[in-house]
């Protein structure tokens, strides 16, 4: 199994080698491959000295797997050079996730969709990895009708120029910001770039994706996307109306039993997810889940996961699992 990592040099990229190494992916041969900047650059994984390489290289060696955290430009212009070449893509960025012609696969979900003529498979939007986590078992047992949602997320969603931003900040140091504010001791409400709806873009992935996702369009979701200066993961406070009423501990039940979702929920210990517990963990974790008093058969609960991780790279690390499990590549 050859498999490429594009953007290795990345924040992504670099959580992508260590999960790959962690759960001991099959792979006889790595590539890693980033831009031109990086090309002949030295990177070790699981002990072994690789050479970055440009993306041409990368096609003509015509891995298995490709999976992509280089921005969705490169994607748009590079996926389909190796789908051609027979590679089966895995995509970070957003640039296929909303296109009728491709997956977008959350695996707890919906991977048993894949087929081999799957050849580029779009990884969710990191955010709405860890919404639709908790929404898909809540929804398949008491159907929702309307989520709203306002997220805190981590600085790490933006890259490395941002987490550089936020450390600067802290040390007091000038240096090129990745906002067009500060970042510390600040929440910028603004995710992406603002649209013509007067939303921003992460604010219509978190309204779009799980539709898709969840294949149903009978439910709405409208999102509040707000910057803070964590670094460890994403948090979300969701409240959720349901057509059916509930019981808590049975909602509880549902999402323990859900996998790849921990529930963290005792407001008598004081217990309910963070991100910095959340940092390096592949779990989503739910809390703070209590019945919305002001609304019938409504919910409202706080996610948070590791934006790095299950909202990028494990999550792209399971499909690139299911696809060699299944035979699809
Ligand atoms: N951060 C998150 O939480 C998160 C979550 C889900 C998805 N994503 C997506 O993953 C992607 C990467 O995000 P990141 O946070 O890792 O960004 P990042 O830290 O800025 O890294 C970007 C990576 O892409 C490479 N790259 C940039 N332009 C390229 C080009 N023209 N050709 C080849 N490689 C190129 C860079 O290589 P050089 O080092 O050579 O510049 C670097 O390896 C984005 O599409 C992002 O939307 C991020």
């Amino acid at each position: 199994m050859k498999v490429a990592v594009i953007g290795a040099t990345g924040m992504v990229g670099d959580v992508m080698l260590k999960v790959l190494a962690e759960r001991n992916f099959p792979l006889t041969e790595l590539l890693l491959v980033a831009s031109e900047r990086s090309v002949g650059k030295k990177m070790t994984f699981k002990g072994k000295e690789h050479t970055v390489i440009g993306l041409a290289d990368a096609v003509a060696a015509r891995p298995h797997i490709a999976i992509f955290s280089a921005g969705g430009d490169t994607s748009l212009e590079w996926a389909p050079k190796f789908a051609e070449a027979g590679t089966t893509v895995v995509d970070n960025s957003s640039a296929w996730r909303m296109d009728p012609t491709k997956k977008l696969v959350v695996p707890e979900i919906n991977a048993h969709e894949l087929t081999s003529e799957d050849k580029i498979i779009a990884n969710p939007n990191c955010s709405t990895i860890q919404l639709v986590m908790a929404l898909h078992p809540l929804h398949k047992k008491y159907k929702m009708k309307r989520v709203v949602v306002s997220t805190y997320q981590s600085v790490s969603g933006t890259g490395v120029k941002a987490v550089k931003q936020l450390e600067n900040e802290i040390a007091g140091v000038p240096g090129e910001m990745a906002y067009p504010y500060p970042i510390g001791r600040n929440a910028l409400p603004h995710c992406d770039v603002f649209m013509e709806n007067g939303y921003t873009k992460e604010e219509m992935k978190l309204a779009r994706e799980p539709q898709k996702i969840l294949d149903d369009r009978t439910f709405s979701i409208s999102a509040t996307a707000v910057r803070i200066p964590t670094a460890g993961g994403h948090s979300e406070s969701v409240n959720v109306e349901f057509e059916n009423d509930f019981e808590l501990n049975e909602v509880r039940r549902l999402l323990n039993e859900m996998p790849g979702v921990t529930v963290q929920d005792n407001p008598d210990t004081n217990t309910y997810p963070m991100p910095i517990y959340a940092h390096e963990k592949d779990e989503v974790f739910v809390g703070r889940i209590r019945r919305d008093e002001t609304q019938r058969n409504t919910l409202n609960m706080w996610i948070v996961a590791d934006n790095l991780r299950k909202g990028a790279a494990t999550n792209a690390v399971q499909i690139s699992e299911y696809l060699v499990e299944k035979g699809l590549v």
